[in-house]
């Protein structure tokens, strides 16, 4: 998997000059179920620059997935603002946002969201696909981005082919593929064992190891050491922690 530090992008210095990927100020979001009204985010302030590892931690309930599906354009604020890459998504329409996370954001989920009946590399070059990608390039992506995973030589099986984490490691080519500011994680090792857990967190750290951006979700605490920040996400409000063991200062 050594081929994943080939990848193009590189952080700036990380105190002071790195460019702000994710900017949240007074973040809120509120869900209405006819007369009910729930309140999951509660006014979130966060800012992650290029080339940080963050992990999002918090009990079950709390709002982490309301918060990835914000920060992933999946889902809007219902109040505050937020940039992405510098440019402000708050008010955008359903088309624009697509559009935004197709340019900007690679997604890796607990349930791999593989499509069955595709093999490997077609599964991967999908974004492509919605990117308007020609289809020999697509190819060419789409096999390059499953060697940098280690998958070389599965390029051609189907997901029903592979183990958990070699669907999970599909996963992230697919996200990678486009060659995205930011990748996020929503318990991507939830539904693995502690073998494909290592082998997926392993890839992570090769990724912000080559400079990439990535926000990992989840409720495993020795999965979020991994990370160099960990952001504490309690009842809709952030705590923020200071680096942990081994951050830069
Ligand atoms: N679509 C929705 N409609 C109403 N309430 C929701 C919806 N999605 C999540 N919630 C509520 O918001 C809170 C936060 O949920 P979620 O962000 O999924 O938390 P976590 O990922 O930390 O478990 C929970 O109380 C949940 O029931
Ligand atoms: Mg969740």
């Amino acid at each position: 998997m050594g081929d994943v530090l080939t990848t193009s992008r590189r952080p700036r210095a990380r105190s002071g000059g790195a460019a702000p990927v994710i900017e949240l100020e007074g973040a809120g979001k509120t869900y209405r179920t006819g007369s009910i009204e729930f309140e999951a985010l509660r006014g979130i302030d966060l800012r992650i620059v290029e080339g940080e590892y963050v992990a999002v931690v918090g009990p079950s309930g709390s709002g982490k997935s309301t918060l990835m599906n914000v920060l992933g354009c999946l889902d809007t604020l219902t109040r505050g603002t937020y940039r992405l890459a510098g440019e402000d998504v708050s008010e955008l329409d359903e088309v624009e946002l697509a559009q935004i996370r197709n340019r900007h954001i690679g997604f890796v989920f607990q349930q791999f969201h593989l499509l069955p009946s595709l093999p490997a590399w077609r599964n991967v070059e999908l974004p492509l696909v919605y990117g308007g990608v020609a289809p020999a390039e697509r190819r060419e992506r789409a096999h390059e981005a499953l060697a940098r995973v280690g998958l070389a030589d599965r390029v051609g099986n189907r997901p029903g082919e592979l183990s958990g984490g070699q669907q999970q490691r599909v996963a992230v080519a697919r996200a990678l593929v486009g060659d995205p500011a930011l990748l996020l994680a929503d318990e991507p090792t939830g539904n693995l064992d502690s073998v494909s857990t290592a082998d997926v967190l392993g890839l992570l750290d090769e990724l912000h190891g080559a400079g990439r951006t990535v926000v990992l979700i989840t409720h495993e605490h020795d999965v979020a050491e991994r990370a160099e920040r960990v952001v504490r996400v309690t009842d809709g409000l952030v705590q923020h922690d200071g680096p942990s063991g081994r951050a830069a200062s």
